[in-house]
């Protein structure tokens, strides 16, 4: 059965036939591919054609598909028991190599999402500091919980509004937003109702409106602001993490929040999550302290394996020069190309992952991304796919280059990219 037909079925008996909104493809029109296989940089269809990926699951395989010691470990883990809701000695083994890679984090706890890691520790900011509002930034998203699915509202200084139906205004008018880059905005957020905010939560480079990286001085700024009133500085790795280096943005670059979420690459392809920061804040936990967080599959074991083989290949392979070098060779080939043919639109890139974004302006922010005219970026997308390359069905993601991609990959996008 091919993708349509497949798709026609799912719509039956799953809302929208997707089990997440953007697998619609929503934002570029037409029907959504249906994936069978992946190995490496590639992936089969139900169509029976081969794709080269540069979506990578949204960041998880950052080592490509179905890597082999992967596969095997998770085989392994599975053959000893999928789960126990009981302690293992493999998460040990993973929370000391979190930790030991991470110089910020004394102590981590883990969880099944993405969504499930932000949720958490906005709520232990929030037990730790005896406080209720946070801070968040329009454009960065951090999982689907209610309190994050907040837009700006009428005012800086006045509560978000709800982004979803059957999201409390009660629980959005304890959240401010500011506009990504803004450091002005959050002081001045700050200057006013620092006492009440537990915490500001950032994307430290936000990748849910694009690839956008943050100003000069921007996070330095919010350390400083965050620490001067008692605020934590709660950075988002779920992209960031082990993304451009075996450890966080917010180490490599020298700023230390106060607690840090991670997901995807830490899974290597399996559900989990992962929160953590200094033992005094993280003691605040049950069973240590007031702050009940729990979970059934937490510490997952075939989760956890996945996890460990991704963490120790990434830390022994390092394949981060060969990434920043390949997604460098696709971003200015992507601009050179764009300023022969005249295209209105110029890619971000930073290691492996870019953003081409339909405008010849920088992206510094949510509004700035919007500006990209939507149309030639499904035009884009179209165009890809049709000449067998899956990039993000959305103008408001990040692409991704994988340790598996190859110089001949990135010759062969450019080729089709010239053809648009
Ligand atoms: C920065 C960021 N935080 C949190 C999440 C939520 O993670 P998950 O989808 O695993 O729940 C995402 C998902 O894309 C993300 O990009």
């Amino acid at each position: 059965m091919s993708s349509a037909q497949w798709f026609e079925r799912a719509q039956k008996v799953i809302p929208g036939g997707v089990n997440s909104p953007v697998r619609a493809f929503n934002g570029v029109g037409g029907t959504p591919v249906y994936f069978k296989a992946g190995k490496g940089a590639t992936v089969q269809t139900e169509d029976g054609t081969e794709l080269i990926d540069f979506c990578g699951s949204w960041g998880p395989l950052i080592l490509g598909h179905a890597r082999e010691e992967i596969v095997d470990v998770v085989a392994k883990a599975a053959a000893d028991g999928l789960t126990f809701g009981a302690n293992t000695a493999a998460e040990a083994e993973f929370a000391e190599l979190i930790t030991k890679q991470i110089p910020e984090m004394d102590m981590v706890r883990l969880v099944s999402s993405g969504t499930e890691a932000v949720m958490s520790a906005i709520r232990l900011a929030r037990g730790y500091t005896g406080r209720r509002k946070i801070i968040k930034f329009d454009g960065c998203y951090h999982g689907h919980s209610d309190y994050l699915l907040v837009a700006s509202g009428s005012g800086l200084l006045t509560g978000g509004t709800t982004s979803s139906a059957g999201v409390s205004p009660a629980a959005t008018e304890e959240v401010y937003v500011a506009p990504y880059n803004d450091l002005e905005a959050v002081k001045s957020i700050l200057e006013a109702d620092g006492e009440n905010i537990a915490a500001v939560i950032v994307e430290p480079i936000a990748g849910n409106m694009g690839l956008v990286e943050p100003a000069e001085g921007f996070l330095e700024g919010l350390r400083e602001a965050t620490s001067a009133c008692g605020t934590l500085l709660i950075f988002d790795e779920v992209i960031n993490g082990f993304r451009l280096a075996p450890t966080t943005f917010g180490h490599t670059i020298g700023v230390e929040a106060d607690l840090t979420t991670l997901g995807k690459i830490i899974g290597g392809g399996m559900p989990i999550g992962a929160f953590g920061g200094s033992k005094d804040i993280m003691s605040s936990l049950a069973p240590l302290g007031p702050v009940y967080q729990a979970g059934t599959l937490s510490g997952n074991p075939v989760a956890v394996a996945a996890g460990m083989k991704t963490l120790e290949l990434l830390r022994d392979e390092s394949p981060y020069l060969k990434m920043e070098i390949l997604g460098k060779k696709l971003a200015d080939g992507i601009n050179r190309i764009a300023t022969e043919k005249g295209l209105d639109l110029h890619c971000a890139q930073k290691g492996g992952m870019f953003t081409p974004f339909f405008r010849k302006e920088t992206v510094h922010n949510l509004d700035d991304s919007k500006a990209c005219d939507q149309k030639a970026h499904a035009a884009y997308f179209h165009h890809m796919l049709g000449h067998g390359f899956y990039t993000p069905p959305s103008g408001f993601e990040v692409a991704f280059v994988s340790a598996a991609h190859t110089n001949d990959h990135m010759d062969a996008f450019l080729e089709a990219f010239s053809k648009m």
